[in-house]
């Protein structure tokens, strides 16, 4: 595992700036991006969203999904479209197995048997979670698979999920989460300190 960098800004702003930066110089390259849900990142979605307009060369994916209505808020989907990005959307209406199956298939046809993103942009849960790979959950163990249904999330909003696995965050050339405020700071000492404790998915990314 490589030690994180760790960059500390001055405010959630110019996380979202920095971040946005990121994923405009991404969009330009055509890199493969895994986009997280949330809320942390929207800020950075809509000022990437403002800065290029054209992302037809470069990919978006989703790092995981809420299984909810189209309409619901849940839904991140929905929320990134909001903010002006088009991601490749997970097919919620075929259930959990279907859908997962479905995007799994949607990216190795894109990527090729060992898909390889670009940049993963992530955000970190209060108990260490990543993406909606929570602690405990059996999607942590997929080794196989690079999109793993979660029929009980570890927290709130309690609804099914979807998400990309360990194997596809780990073979992604540059991930960066995404941490503001201060109820993140146990999390960001037990993910990302000097003692990293891999019961914190996070830690494992
Ligand atoms: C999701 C996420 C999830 C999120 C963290 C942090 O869809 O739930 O992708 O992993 O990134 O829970 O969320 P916040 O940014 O809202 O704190």
């Amino acid at each position: 595992m490589g030690v994180p960098e760790i960059r500390v800004l001055g405010s959630a702003d110019e996380v979202a700036a920095a971040a946005a930066d990121l994923l405009v110089e991404a969009g330009r390259a055509g890199g493969h991006v895994a986009l997280a849900g949330g809320s942390t990142p929207k800020k950075a979605y809509r000022l990437a969203a403002e800065q290029l307009e054209d992302w037809s060369a470069a990919p978006l994916w989703l790092g995981d999904e809420r299984l909810v209505a189209p309409d619901d808020e849940r839904y991140n989907y929905r929320m990134i479209r909001e903010q002006g990005l088009e991601p490749e959307r997970v097919l919620t209406e075929e259930g959990l197995q279907g859908a997962a199956g479905d995007y799994e298939a949607r990216l190795r046809a894109a990527l090729g048997h060992d898909p390889r993103l670009d940049l993963a942009i992530m955000g970190l849960g209060p108990d260490g979670h990543a993406a909606s790979l929570f602690p405990g959950k059996p999607a942590l163990q997929e080794e196989r698979h690079l999109v793993a249904a979660v029929p009980e999330a570890g927290m709130e909003p309690q609804v099914p999920r979807l998400t990309m696995t360990f194997p596809v965050f780990n073979a992604t050339r540059l991930v960066v989460f995404l941490v503001a405020g201060a109820d993140k700071a146990q999390a960001m000492a037990r993910a990302f300190g000097p003692a990293p404790d891999s019961s914190a998915p996070s830690a494992l990314v």
